[in-house]
């Protein structure tokens, strides 16, 4: 296995001097009509800058992690920069966003899953499938994408140890740096982002696996927010639900920069953590407490309502996106869990040692009522976690209980999609058979980059192959 695909940079004709290099980035981010956020990370401690539009940015002060952020950009115009950095430089070029309400026609792209694959060489540079996603980042870059989304597990990870983590986050980024110096990839979380304590008894069997803390340094979540540079408007934290042992303390991980939204064009999409706090022991060891995978949490779940809400409101998106890393109706690899634990809707989420009200199937349900009933934009639920590419529409006729499920059940008062993607490099899963088969189509074990071609109202799906290059599906969602 290769452990780092890395970079050094030397000075003079011997012996050399190592001076400093970037060996992640420059990575664009955070892109609007007139602004972006560009960062890099360096070798060495050094004063970098970058100059753009003729304006120049410079570091105050000596430091391995350069942030710039860059405003006052013109809509809709390609902007060249320059990262400069002790003697060298490199240089390339960003276009920014359309202008608000042009309603320019556009592309995205979506993915997920890309942890390491069995078979060596680049399809396992410790903690990430380099070689598919370096093709799936080159394919959406053909394909003039103005942003990619990838939503969970980029890595291996479910580790106990932030440094190998942060390793294995750092191949991933490596793998499609050459195209993200010109278009940002918004990244989310999934479970295999996990960081944590795990507790073994005398024989060395697992007994128990939670969230690091201090959840401000050592959590899942703060990892991730250092690795990632993501808009910051989401909640603050589950703090001050209303099973908060301690409402005096903060006493649970950040959502700063895991849970957010972003717009482009007349697309707004939503990014969801559905591996919050995330405890992988908790489906069968509750004591311990902590996040349930596939749950969405109740202060989550409440600025999911208030931003859609904003968003139905916002004369200048015409289409919402969800994105959550596990699918509301699994179809391959993981109908045990997600939001479905094969129709077990006592699974959920513990906190200081009492189970949440609400079991995950009736959270599923509450989820998918603000995406149905509570709006008239959203189109669909972008998710992953299963290695196969597939899609559904979910409609009233579809069946999505268990036998005698007691509780209150959905409105279907208008059809949404659930598109999975999962093909993004991690070894594949075949399909299952679930109450909602028949309503599952065109599912695939290709590796897949799912590519939207928005068009005022219109919206049409393109999927390829991004080793072989082959169209896989098309689909026109509105
Ligand atoms: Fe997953």
């Amino acid at each position: 296995m290769l452990l780092f695909d890395g970079i050094i940079a030397l000075k003079g004709e011997g012996p050399f001097e190592v001076i400093p290099a970037i060996y992640e980035g420059p990575f664009v981010n955070m892109l609007t009509d007139n602004s972006a956020v560009i960062w890099c990370k360096t070798t060495h401690p050094v004063k970098a800058e970058i100059e753009i539009n003729g304006k120049v940015y410079k570091d105050e002060h000596e430091t391995t992690l350069h942030r710039w952020n860059i405003a006052g950009l013109t809509p809709n115009t390609k902007h060249n920069y320059k990262v400069k950095y002790g003697i060298q430089s490199q240089s390339y070029h960003l276009k920014t966003a359309p202008s608000k309400g042009s309603r320019e026609a556009f592309v995205f792209g979506y993915a997920s899953d890309s942890r390491h694959a069995t078979g060596g060489g680049e399809r396992k540079i410790l903690g990430a499938n380099a070689y598919i996603m370096k093709k799936m980042a080159a394919l959406a870059h053909m394909k003039d994408v103005s942003f990619m989304q990838f939503t969970g597990d980029m890595i291996n990870g479910y580790l106990s140890s932030k440094e190998q983590q942060r390793l294995e986050y750092s191949n991933w980024k490596k793998s499609i740096e050459p195209f993200w110096h010109y278009m940002p990839f918004y990244i989310g979380m999934g479970n295999h982002e996990a960081l944590g304590l795990i507790f073994k008894d005398e024989n060395g069997k697992q007994q128990a696996f939670i969230d690091a803390f201090p959840y401000e340094t050592q959590s899942a979540e703060a990892l991730f927010a250092e690795e990632f540079v993501n808009p910051e408007n989401g909640p603050d934290s589950e703090d001050d639900n209303k099973y908060d042992p301690d409402p005096k303390n903060i006493d649970f991980p950040s959502y700063k920069e895991n849970v957010f939204y972003y717009t482009y064009g007349n697309v707004a999409m939503i990014v969801l953590n559905s591996n919050y706090w995330y405890a992988p022991s908790i489906a069968n060891q509750t004591a311990s407490s902590g996040g349930l995978h596939g749950y969405l949490m109740d202060n989550q779940l409440q600025w999911l309502r208030e931003t859609i809400s904003k968003l139905e409101r916002d004369k200048n998106i015409d289409h919402i996106f969800l994105t959550q890393h596990t699918p509301a109706f699994p179809n391959g690899g993981h109908s045990k869990d997600v939001m479905w634990y094969s129709g077990n809707n006592e699974k959920r989420p513990y906190i200081g040692g009492k189970p949440v009200d609400k079991g995950i199937i009736e959270r599923r349900d509450e989820y998918l009522d603000i995406l149905i009933n509570q709006s008239k934009k959203v189109v669909g639920m972008l998710t992953g976690d299963e290695h196969n590419y597939n899609w559904l529409k979910l409609t009233a006729d579809m069946p999505i209980y268990p036998e005698n499920y007691p509780h209150k059940k959905l409105n279907v008062s208008r059809p949404i999609y659930q598109i999975n993607n999962g093909a993004a490099g991690a070894p594949y899963y075949g399909q299952e058979v679930l109450p909602w088969s028949k309503h599952t189509q065109s599912f695939s074990v290709e590796n897949a980059l799912c590519l939207f071609y928005v068009e005022e109202k219109k919206i049409t799906m393109k999927v390829f192959n991004p080793d072989t290059l082959n169209q896989i599906d098309e689909v026109e969602l509105r």
